[in-house]
């Protein structure tokens, strides 16, 4: 069952067109993921879908969510969808962590902000817990500073997991972690699809895709210039460029 589709996405940031026409669907209970070279436009996909373009962008075309268009979408709607429906884990935690605020309070804000108050704290030690966090009882009442790389990772995974949204968008959520928290990180995303949720994730790493992907888009400055499953990209890529992000590993 397609979840999310993808039509003809174009973007700009002023005179930049950083995506051309842009098509491609998200099965529920999968993990896409999104590779292509640095400027090729993949966190713009990402945050075209989030509804967080930065101030003077222009988007045109479709972003269907079991059929609703979230591009012509008020604001108000879409933050009700925001961190509910469909939410993101950033590449860099520590932007997007506050570092005056305990990570308890700020992985409740999620639940807060959709008007939830009941039994927080269980459930937002319950969603560390999930996310891969050791005693989160412990843990709820440390500050940003206080927990390793891995750790603050799992805490933006936390928050990105705990309204139980059916898309997941992962903006490189490995790049700066050792290989062994690494793994963990990619289990989790497992575990997540066995739920049934799917999930974004760009990636320059082909090792990352051959160990989570079931299908691959592949980005070349701002053009979907392949798409398929995981098993047929890897033996025989069909594009040129494709094969040499291929060589490169
Ligand atoms: N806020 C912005 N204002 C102007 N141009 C932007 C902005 N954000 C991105 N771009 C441009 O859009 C294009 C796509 O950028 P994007 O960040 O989506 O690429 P990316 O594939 O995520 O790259 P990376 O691997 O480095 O994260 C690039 O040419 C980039 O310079
Ligand atoms: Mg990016």
């Amino acid at each position: 069952m397609v979840l999310l589709e993808v039509r003809n996405l174009n973007l700009w940031y002023g005179d930049v067109h950083a995506l051309k026409g842009v098509s491609f669907s998200l099965r529920r209970g999968e993990i896409l993921c999104v590779v292509g070279e640095s400027g090729s436009g993949k966190s713009s996909i990402l945050y075209s879908i989030m509804g967080l373009l930065p101030e003077g962008a222009r988007l045109e075309g479709e972003i269907l969510v079991e059929g609703v268009n979230l591009i012509d979408m008020d604001e108000e709607r879409r933050r009700l969808i925001r961190g509910k429906d469909i939410s993101m884990i950033f590449q860099e935690p520590s932007a997007y962590l506050d570092p005056l605020f305990t990570v308890g309070v700020q992985i409740g804000e999620t639940l807060m902000a959709h008007g939830e108050r009941g039994n927080l704290g269980e459930r937002v030690t319950e969603a560390m817990r999930r996310a891969g966090i050791p005693k989160p009882e412990e843990k709820v009442n440390l500050y940003p500073h206080q927990l390793s790389g891995g750790l603050k990772q799992r805490v933006c995974i936390a928050s990105a997991i705990i309204c139980g949204p059916k898309i997941i968008l992962a903006d490189e959520p490995t790049t700066a972690l050792d290989v062994s928290i690494q793994k963990r990180i990619l289990n989790l995303f497992r575990k997540i699809k066995g739920e049934g949720r799917s999930v974004i994730l760009v990636t320059h790493d082909f090792g990352v895709v051959a160990e989570v992907g079931d299908r691959v888009l592949v980005l070349k400055e701002g053009r979907v210039v392949e798409e398929g499953d995981v098993e047929s990209i890897f033996d025989s890529p069909k594009d040129d460029y494709t094969r040499m992000l291929l060589s490169a590993i």
